[in-house]
């Protein structure tokens, strides 16, 4: 595999920041992703020693960081629904010096972007001097932990230059959902059988334009909520949670608003005393199976004074949501629903005059443990 670079990918254009534009990116990056993944017959295929030492792996382990970590965290729903593989998802800095009971077969996978973050490259040196097979997906293919790997596996998300990952992470939750469909149609897994990937992620495109396309409502949604505030709680059930979780990071880094990311069963348990008059909430509401619980976690705080932002799926909405998203499977609804997140973030941090595309304290890439 070898990283083409489009005409234009590491130049800003018109755009203010690159952050932004790569915020635009992330329609085509879904598409060509199809095409790389997929051959003429719309099958996924994936290297055939690759294939192999998947299906024969009884566990899978995701080591990541950041926001790869929390593409990780949608990737084990992915893989355990779609392949019927077992999946754990570790933080590389802790996993490298408290390495958890493994099973019999692991597997591991390191998601990372640009394929040079240490904390990730100890874990790899350790797991391979005791044996294990071991897979890199990364955004550089040149990189360190690509080379280092027995296979890699490309994001093809074109250069990321903003500090904050926006089209990485849906290239890697895009990428899971590739590969676990390939898995899972390789072991005959009925789930795999009944899920149609590449529809999917042409609905997550789709889904994605029009998000990008109601930038103005979401801009003034952004000066709305955070342009008084100091914290902010992001919350969700599923796969919406692992959203919150990459909503909140996208607005720490960028704007430095204290924000958190709950289960928003959670939220009852002890957060909910944080809650005061005009608190910043956001919402995501995706999955059928929660939707009802969710909404009466927002009601709930909404009741108590906080300002809330519900972000709902077409399916899943009712009237007071302000922003509705296209139906797309909720295992991949992260897809669609980080946009609003992603764009919330960066108006926050553009209205407030920081440099979005490096904030302060934070590199792209951490080669230091
Ligand atoms: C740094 C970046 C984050 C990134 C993390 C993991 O902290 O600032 O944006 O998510 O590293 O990077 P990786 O390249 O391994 O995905």
């Amino acid at each position: 595999f070898t990283v083409k670079m489009e005409e234009g990918d590491a130049s800003k254009g018109t755009y203010p920041f690159y952050m932004l534009k790569e915020i635009d990116e992330q329609p085509i990056v879904m598409r060509r992703l199809v095409k790389k993944y997929t051959n003429d017959r719309g099958e996924v295929e994936l290297p055939k020693p690759l294939l192999a030492a998947l299906k024969a792996a009884d566990r899978l382990y995701i080591v990541a960081a950041g926001t790869s970590y929390h593409a990780g965290l949608v990737g084990k729903g992915l893989f355990e629904k779609l392949a019927g593989v077992p999946t754990e998802v570790h933080l590389a800095s802790e996993f490298g010096y408290n390495q958890p009971l493994l099973s019999e077969k692991p597997l591991f996978i390191f998601l990372t972007q640009s394929g040079e973050t240490a904390d990730i490259r100890q874990v790899l040196v350790k797991v391979k001097a005791q044996g294990y097979p071991t897979l890199t997906i990364t955004n550089v293919l040149s990189s360190t932990l690509a080379r280092e790997a027995d296979y890699q596996l490309g994001l093809y998300a074109g250069p990321e230059i903003a500090v904050a990952s926006t089209k990485a992470y849906t290239a890697q939750v895009a990428v899971e959902a590739l590969i676990a469909q390939g898995l899972g149609e390789a072991k005959n897994h009925r789930e795999a059988e009944a899920f149609d990937v590449v529809h999917q992620l042409g609905l997550a495109a789709a889904g994605q334009q029009a998000l990008i396309d109601q930038k103005d409502a979401i801009h003034d949604w952004a000066t709305d909520l955070f342009s008084q505030s100091r914290n902010a709680f992001f919350i969700g059930r599923g796969t919406d949670y692992d959203v919150s979780l990459e909503a909140a990071l996208k607005l720490k880094e960028i704007s430095y608003v204290q924000a958190e990311g709950f289960a928003a069963g959670e939220l009852k348990h002890g957060t909910i005393a944080l809650i005061e008059q005009d608190t910043p909430v956001v919402a995501f509401i995706s999955d059928p199976k929660t939707a009802a619980h969710t909404r009466s976690n927002a009601d709930e705080i909404a009741a108590r004074g906080a300002k809330v932002l519900r972000i709902a799926t077409e399916s899943q909405s009712s009237e007071e949501d302000q922003l509705v998203v296209d139906d797309i499977d909720p295992m991949l609804a992260p897809l669609l629903m980080i946009i609003p997140g992603q764009l919330l973030a960066y108006f926050t941090s553009f209205d407030r005059g920081y440099d979005v595309d490096r904030p302060r304290n934070l590199a792209k890439s951490v080669t230091v443990e």
